[in-house]
């Protein structure tokens, strides 16, 4: 074939390459995760993930002006409520702080901007699982139960999109089940389908204070050596009604991404995590990587391989890269 085929010939201009490029990321394909603390009257940095922050309600009415100039069309909102009980029930007061954040930020963006909840009950619960604790064991049916009424309060006040990250098996048949029956039918269920049990969240528990008090997650999180396992999962959420089905952590399972968009029809999100985050910054804060390629070539490659939505925490500075490149 060489020398009449030169696949260097399209990568000679800067026009060229763009003509061609096959991948894209757009801020309109970014979710910005935001911690909201109920215990706290102004903003306090996380340390382990600089430049992110456990934030008042407060101060979610500035977020949401500042996400909307940017183009970011959605939030993904965690909450840390001031005090938490062996089953999570905080979790669906209506005057819970999640609850209350999406009043806020509904009140303040309207349809500029989705609000997406994080249904699960580790921020809620005293021992820090996902569900409802008997002994030493993680038990699933029982959780679906509070699962679904927490899903419900989100929509009652005014959540765009429901995210179940338990991983509990069942929970989106419950959850649409209850929103439905509730009036809910037009809220949408973006499911953690494969959530893997990762050394990449630890950032995120300790902004959220949601580590597990015993044990760890194994039994209900995926183990990082199964691929299959995960279209088994994104099958049975698909079956059970979720609108849109996630991988989590992105950078390390691009292999399993790209599974899902081969097999499946559904939206894929990505989950770009707290620890492929902090690695990020850590390294640019040391001098060693440019943050703003290694970010924005990141993104990108989550793009390649098959996600159509993209959760992560530099969504604010990567807008604002982006808007520089046009
Ligand atoms: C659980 C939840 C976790 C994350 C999102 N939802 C933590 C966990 O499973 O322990 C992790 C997100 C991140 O690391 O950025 N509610």
């Amino acid at each position: 074939m060489f020398p009449r085929v030169r696949l260097r010939r399209l990568r000679r201009t800067e026009r060229l390459r763009e003509m061609v490029a096959e991948a894209s990321l757009s801020v309109r394909n970014l979710v910005y995760p935001v911690f909201v603390d109920e215990s706290i009257e102004r903003r306090v940095p996380v340390e382990s993930m600089p430049g992110q922050w456990r934030l008042p309600v407060g101060e979610l009415p500035a977020l949401a002006e500042e996400l909307v100039s940017l183009g970011i069309p959605a939030v993904m909102l965690f909450g840390i409520p001031a005090e938490k009980d062996a089953r999570g029930e905080v979790s669906v007061k209506p005057e819970g702080v999640v609850q209350r954040a999406v009043r806020t930020l509904k009140r303040a963006a309207g349809d500029e901007l989705l609000v997406i909840t994080d249904v699960c009950l580790c921020e809620y619960t005293t021992h820090g699982h996902c569900g409802i604790v008997e002994g030493r064991e993680v038990l699933n049916d029982p959780t679906l139960e509070i699962l679904a009424r927490q899903a419900v309060s989100h929509a009652e006040a005014g959540a765009d999109v429901v995210a179940p990250s338990d991983m509990m098996d069942g929970r989106v048949a419950a959850i649409r089940q209850a929103l439905d029956d509730a009036g809910f039918e037009r809220v949408a269920i973006m499911s953690y389908s494969a959530k893997y049990a990762s050394a990449f969240y630890s950032p995120f528990r300790d902004a959220a204070r949601s580590a597990p008090a015993f044990g760890d997650r194994r039994s209900y999180q995926m183990d990082f050596r199964n691929a299959r396992e995960a279209l088994r999962e994104v099958e049975m959420d698909a079956a059970e009604g979720a609108d849109i089905v996630m991988v989590k952590p992105a950078l390390a399972y691009l292999d399993v991404i790209a599974r899902v968009r081969e097999r499946f029809s559904l939206p894929v999100a990505a989950y770009n995590v707290s620890g492929e985050y902090a690695m990020l910054k850590a390294a640019s804060a040391a001098g060693w990587l440019d943050e703003r390629a290694a970010v924005l070539e990141v993104l990108t490659a989550i793009r390649r391989a098959g996600a159509d939505v993209i959760l992560t925490y530099h969504a604010l500075e990567a807008a604002r890269w982006l808007e520089e490149v046009r």
